[in-house]
């Protein structure tokens, strides 16, 4: 089938996220090995962005690969009320390496699912309805969990439910509360705000505070250790609940297992995950309680269910990831790598001024573009199209062989956490190349 015939028919008979659908151009892939991705013509791409920030293990991983073959050839699916060795062996390696207290899994299909089971977890265990969370966050397309995203996706659903509180960011970029203050003592004036904010909504209707243990696709805003700190006392003062989204952020993606584990005073009572787990092998995600919130479930129904919750290849699939992660060291590896990426971002800002800011850790970061760096005026606006440079600089991606992830003015490097020291220069030289094609914008 020509490459063209393909297109015409992905777009004929079926419907593409997030977009109007005649505008839909996409590549055709067709196969894909470590940090690289061929398109049906042939042509290679460094995969960027480890797809949507999942693919952490990289494409086509053996043993991941036979770990699949070998669960499918024995015992496909069976429903969720029955026990399989793959679902107890995960859920125990899930309380090995996820931090603090929580030891027992509710397994999901995705992202989106376990935060809704998270929400319906903290707001059954408190009795309280409301759940707080940041604008600049991210936490799935399904119904309540994009309500509880503040990130414009959830615009097309608005009003969405009705018991999500939103929260002020610690973006010291650009958030006014930052002007003339130190990153620590914006991040302390934000968790007032917060207080206050569980105060006037009612402490005793406030359930949970949900946010990304390490800031994601918002474009990696992430506070200090005295923000987190103080939220702690916040969740604790007021009897309510800490859901950490480590959907992205987990799996080494930011140099640690999860995201939160860079604050030592954190105690998730729920800890969401999914992409990493399994590195897009075979869709799963997890919602992770704590041994006291599990044990109220005892006696309580947990009401949820999903046809192919603790999908056995799912399981079978997220195992041989983890023991791809302890094989390979690839949470060290994330966390040294990702001094090289950073070092390469930081030479790429000395040369294109367009490059206002850059943050993140681990293979976890993200360039932020501006027109002025004293103005801070954004290359492409917020939640709106594509300016020209934004434009030229995505052609620019397509036409060397790079796939990544670009929002507004945000370019994200988020590659596999195999990725090689050589392969992050071949990365970052496109980078370059592509900047110098915004460069002419910059109005310094
Ligand atoms: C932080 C975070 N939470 C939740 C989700 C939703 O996950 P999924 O797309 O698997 O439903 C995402 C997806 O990007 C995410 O980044």
């Amino acid at each position: 089938m020509s490459t063209a015939s393909v297109v015409q028919q992905n777009r004929d008979y079926t419907l593409t996220s997030w977009s109007a659908q005649g505008s839909w151009n996409p590549i055709v892939f067709d196969h894909a090995e470590g940090v690289y991705l061929w398109d049906s013509e042939g042509k290679r791409y460094i995969d960027w962005s480890a797809q949507l920030v999942n693919v952490n293990i990289g494409h086509s991983h053996p043993h991941v690969v036979k770990a699949i073959q070998d669960q499918v050839a024995k015992l496909t699916y069976v429903q969720p009320s029955h026990a399989t060795e793959v679902r107890g062996r995960l859920g125990e390696m899930i309380a090995e390496v996820t931090p603090g207290d929580l030891t027992k899994t509710f397994f999901t299909l995705g992202g989106a699912d376990a935060i809704e089971n998270a929400m319906k977890i903290a707001r059954l265990y408190t009795g309280k309805d409301k759940i707080l969370t940041r604008y600049k966050s991210y936490h799935g397309g399904t119904f309540a969990a994009a309500t509880a995203g503040g990130d414009p996706r959830r615009l097309g659903i608005e009003p969405g439910v009705p018991w999500i509180v939103r929260l002020p960011d610690p973006y010291a970029y650009r958030s006014p509360i930052y002007s003339g203050r130190t990153q620590e003592e914006g991040d302390l004036i934000v968790a007032e705000l917060i207080e206050e904010i569980v105060l006037q909504e009612g402490p005793k209707q406030c359930a949970a505070i949900l946010l990304e243990g390490y800031s994601g696709s918002s474009g990696i805003m992430q506070p200090s250790a005295v923000f987190w700190s103080r939220i702690q006392e916040i969740v604790n003062r007021y009897d309510m609940v800490l859901i950490v989204d480590e959907v992205m952020s987990g799996w080494g993606r930011t140099g640690e297992w999860f995201g939160i584990e860079h604050y030592a005073d954190v105690k998730p009572d729920i800890l969401v995950t999914a992409k990493g787990l399994t590195s897009g092998y075979v869709p799963l995600g997890a919602t992770v309680v704590t041994d006291k919130i599990a044990a109220f479930f005892n006696d309580h129904v947990l009401q949820g269910g999903l046809t192919y919750s603790a999908h056995t290849l799912a399981c079978a699939a997220a195992i041989a990831n983890i023991e791809v992660y302890r094989s390979e060291n690839l949470i060290e590896r994330s966390r040294e790598l990702g001094k090289v990426l950073r070092r390469g971002l930081m030479d790429l800002a000395e040369k294109h001024p367009v490059i206002g800011d850059v943050r993140g850790t681990g293979l976890h970061q993200v360039i932020e573009l501006v027109k002025n760096r004293t103005t801070r005026e954004p290359l492409s606006p917020f939640n709106a199209p594509f300016t020209e440079p934004m434009q030229k600089i995505n052609k620019t991606f397509k036409e060397h062989g790079l796939s990544t992830l670009v929002r507004w003015n945000y370019v994200f490097s988020t590659p596999p956490l195999i990725i090689t020291e050589e392969q992050i220069q071949e990365g970052l030289a496109i980078l370059d190349a592509a900047l110098e094609q915004a460069d002419p914008y910059y109005q310094g």
